[in-house]
This record gives structure tokens, C-alpha cells and sequence, in this order.
């Protein structure tokens, strides 16, 4: 996984909940030596690990987890990659054309990068359906994803999101529709 996801996932427990919490999920994670970085390619194992021990201590599970922090994720990575977006885009002509910009990019930057695979259908003006296929079964954070954009594009109290798969699976089905 993407460095910048595990710092951004090391900011995300630190502000929700606080260092000291974070320095306990990393051990027990059994990574208390590692300091993530932007540059590297971590093993997915590492995350899985952190998440399933956040999973243990918060009560939650990990599709509500990745929501979550699939939705904190969203203003940093528009940042980080603002140049691949055309100002008059909205949340669903984002989703439609990350396949295409963004994940390009990321898997550009890296050959270990993989980002899962979009499968986006544009039915109208406002909606949607993204086949995601991910061997990571993290839909939970596409969902988020959604969220978040929704959020950033000020479209919040519009945009429904609605997953019509069982979640966990390596390829789900997800329904987006503006109202
Ligand atoms: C907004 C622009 C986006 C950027 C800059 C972006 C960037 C990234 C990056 C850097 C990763 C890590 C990849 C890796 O470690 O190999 C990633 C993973 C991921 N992205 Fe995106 N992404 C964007 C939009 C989206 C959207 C719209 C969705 C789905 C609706 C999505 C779903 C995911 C998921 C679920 C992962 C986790 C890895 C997996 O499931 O295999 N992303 N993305």
C-alpha cells in the first residue's frame, strides 16, 4: 500500500483519537520500529494488521472503519493530485474519470502501486454504478471515498451512496445517485 495512505491513516487515528493510541495499534500490529513514508511501497499486511487491531479496540468493524477513513482521506488526496481534475467537475464526473487520472497517476508513480480497478457506468447526469475489483476487498473505503468527494464538491445532502454486493467481496457493485 501507498505510503501516503498509512501517514494519512497515522494523522487520522492521532486526530480522531490520539498518539498514544496510534503507538499502541502500531505495536500491536507488531510494527513498532516502522516509520511510514511517502516514497515507499508498504506490504498490504501492514494494513490489514492495523486495521483489523483498530477493528478489536474500537468495537467497529472494518468496512466502518475504511468508511471513515476513506472519507478523511478526500481533501488531502484532491491536493495531492489537484492538476489531473478540470475545475467543472463535480463528485460523479470525479468517480467517473478516476480510473483514468488519479489511479493512472498512482500507478505510474510506482510499479507496486495498485489502486483497485473502476469500473464506472455513467447512467445519466446523476447517477452511477462503480464496479470496484480489488483483491484488498476494501470497498468500504470506496464508499467512503464517495463521502468525502461528495463533501469536497459541496454536494453532501445530494449524493446517496449505496452498495448493492455483499461488501467484503473483491468485486462490489456500488450505486451513486445525485437527488
Ligand atoms: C479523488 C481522487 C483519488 C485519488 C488521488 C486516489 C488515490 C489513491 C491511492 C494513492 C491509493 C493507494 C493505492 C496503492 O497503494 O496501491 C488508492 C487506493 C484506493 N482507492 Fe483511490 N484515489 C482517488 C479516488 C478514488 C475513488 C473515487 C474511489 C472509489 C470510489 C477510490 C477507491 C480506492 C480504494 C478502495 C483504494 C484502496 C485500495 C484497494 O481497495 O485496493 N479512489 N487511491
Amino acid at each position: 500500500m501507498h505510503g501516503t495512505v498509512l501517514m494519512l491513516l497515522k494523522r487520522y487515528v492521532q486526530t480522531q483519537y490520539d498518539h498514544s493510541t496510534w503507538l499502541k495499534l502500531m505495536e500491536l500490529s507488531g510494527l513498532e520500529n516502522v516509520e511510514f513514508d511517502h516514497k515507499t511501497v508498504y506490504p498490504d499486511e501492514n494494513i490489514y494488521a492495523l486495521v483489523g487491531q483498530a477493528a478489536e479496540m474500537t468495537g467497529l468493524s472494518a468496512g466502518e472503519l475504511h468508511e471513515k477513513f476513506g472519507e478523511y482521506l478526500v481533501p488531502d488526496l484532491m491536493f495531492m493530485y489537484q492538476k489531473y481534475v478540470q475545475p467543472e467537475w463535480k463528485t460523479l464526473d470525479m468517480i467517473e474519470h478516476t480510473e483514468l487520472t488519479m489511479h493512472k497517476q498512482v500507478r505510474r508513480e510506482h510499479p507496486e502501486n495498485s489502486p483497485p480497478v473502476l469500473n464506472v457506468k455513467r447512467l445519466g447526469e446523476n447517477e452511477l454504478i462503480i464496479d470496484y475489483v480489488s483483491p484488498r476487498r476494501m470497498s468500504g473505503l470506496a464508499v467512503g471515498i464517495v463521502r468525502g468527494l461528495a463533501t469536497y464538491f459541496d454536494e453532501a445532502d445530494r449524493i446517496d451512496v449505496m452498495p448493492t454486493t455483499s461488501h467484503d467481496g473483491e468485486r462490489v457493485r456500488i450505486h451513486v445517485r445525485r437527488t
